[in-house]
């Protein structure tokens, strides 16, 4: 390694000001940030030489040859290169973090499922440990699918690093608070936000406010985007500048690590002498974000009828056929319901997707029993479903008023 003199420990870059302090707005943006000034090249990538000795590397999260406005990238200017953070591996078991496909042939029951929350243990459970698979759909080694899972987290990692090479990670907080100190900045998470975690990028998780507990989708396939909004027009729904994307932040720090990476559904682990958190400048396209879900437009029914609910999409991630999602990740949160002559909760319906709920807090609609804050259910595909017995005598006969759906948000 080159010598290079920069300050130690953790620096958090103050070239933000206002409101966005730590955070940069956009979804997608092609950003820059550095956490020591003159770290970031300017008008190239590749200088023969970097400021502060650093390496230049770059981070593709799609293919060299993707179009040009789906080419997602990122330089990163580190201490280290990422080869250094690597060294022999050794496959361990995380047994209850499980990939696609796994259809259990023993299943006992196909139909509509529900699960009370689950309470977290008194073991020491770290983001990798407290991770269980609930769901899974496709095939994780090619590419395609997801799986979706509960993590149950009452410790931090420590000198403990994860990253995945088999999707991205949306995670959706329901209890507690979490650190995600990643390669790219530092994001901080609770009830009511949510953040994607690229496919590669290396981080630790720490544990602000706990136990900390919540929902995690793994994409296997194409990243998550914002849906098309069509009539809709330019706004409402998610909008991007409410998307944020952390600063540059970095540590150098030379202890013993471990860094576990999961890859083709196994799970196999390095032991480096340093954090590889070592990125002190990047820029790019291809980094982690977190939105707050309280700044989700919804737009619906407003004279009678119960729209598809892809009305409620926050993000999708695309098949590659056109229009139809590998994955959808669709909000259900406070609405007003104004429809006249109409029976207002979701219809009785079964169709070709398979449907994952979870419940953030609150009633929902259709589910006022059995479905609980940390909860979860299940309509699996071409499986009927619809609302509950009470929930229809409720709806048929409810006064035709304008009515506040108040405190819930499912997802
Ligand atoms: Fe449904």
């Amino acid at each position: 390694m080159t010598s290079h003199s920069l300050p130690k420990g953790m620096i958090r870059a103050a070239s933000i000001a206002g409101p966005h302090e730590g955070y940069m707005p956009g979804f997608g943006n092609d950003f820059e940030t550095e956490a020591l000034p003159g770290a970031l090249p300017q008008g190239m990538n590749s200088p023969q030489k970097c400021n502060y000795g650093l390496y230049g590397e770059q981070l593709s999260g799609t293919a060299f040859t993707a179009p040009s406005h789906q080419n997602e990238r990122t330089w990163c200017y580190r201490i280290r290169p990422s080869v250094k953070h690597t060294h022999r591996f050794k496959k361990i078991a995380v047994p209850l973090w499980r990939s696609a496909p796994c259809i259990d042939p023993d299943i006992i029951s196909l139909g509509q499922y529900r699960w009370d929350p689950v309470t977290v243990p008194n073991e020491r459970l770290t983001w990798i440990t407290g991770m269980r698979t609930m769901v899974t759909a496709g095939d994780v080694n090619t590419q395609t699918g997801m799986a979706s899972h509960m993590y149950l987290v009452n410790a931090s990692m420590e000198d403990e690093y994860f990253f995945s090479a088999d999707g991205e990670l949306l995670v959706v907080p329901q209890e507690g608070r979490l650190r995600f100190c990643t390669e790219l900045g530092v994001i901080d998470l609770e009830p009511k936000e949510i953040a994607i975690l690229p496919r590669g990028l290396v981080y630790r998780v720490e544990v602000l406010e706990g136990p900390a507990r919540g929902f995690v989708c793994e994409n296997y396939g194409q990243k998550f985007q914002l849906p098309g909004r069509g009539p809709i027009g330019a706004n409402c729904m998610a909008n991007r500048r409410d998307f944020k994307t952390p600063v540059a932040a970095y540590e150098d720090r030379e202890v013993p690590s471990k860094v576990t990476v999961k890859w083709c559904g196994q799970f196999h682990v390095t032991e480096i002498g340093h954090s590889p958190l070592d990125v002190v400048a990047w820029h790019g396209n291809y980094a982690p974000v977190k939105y707050d879900l309280r700044t989700y437009c919804p737009v619906g029914a407003v004279l009678f009828d119960h729209p598809d609910p892809s009305i409620f999409t926050v993000l999708t991630a695309p098949s590659g056929i056109e229009g139809t999602a590998n994955i959808d990740f669709v909000l259900f949160r406070e609405r007003w319901m104004v429809a006249e002559n109409t029976f207002r909760p979701p219809w009785y319906h079964k169709n070709v997707m398979s449907e994952m709920m979870g419940n953030i807090y609150g009633v929902y609609d259709a589910k006022p029993k059995g479905f609980v804050p940390g909860g979860m259910s299940l309509h699996n595909c071409m499986l009927p479903h619809g609302p509950d017995k009470g929930a229809f005598e409720h709806a048929s006969n409810e006064p035709m008023v304008p009515v506040k759906q108040s405190d819930t948000m499912s997802f």
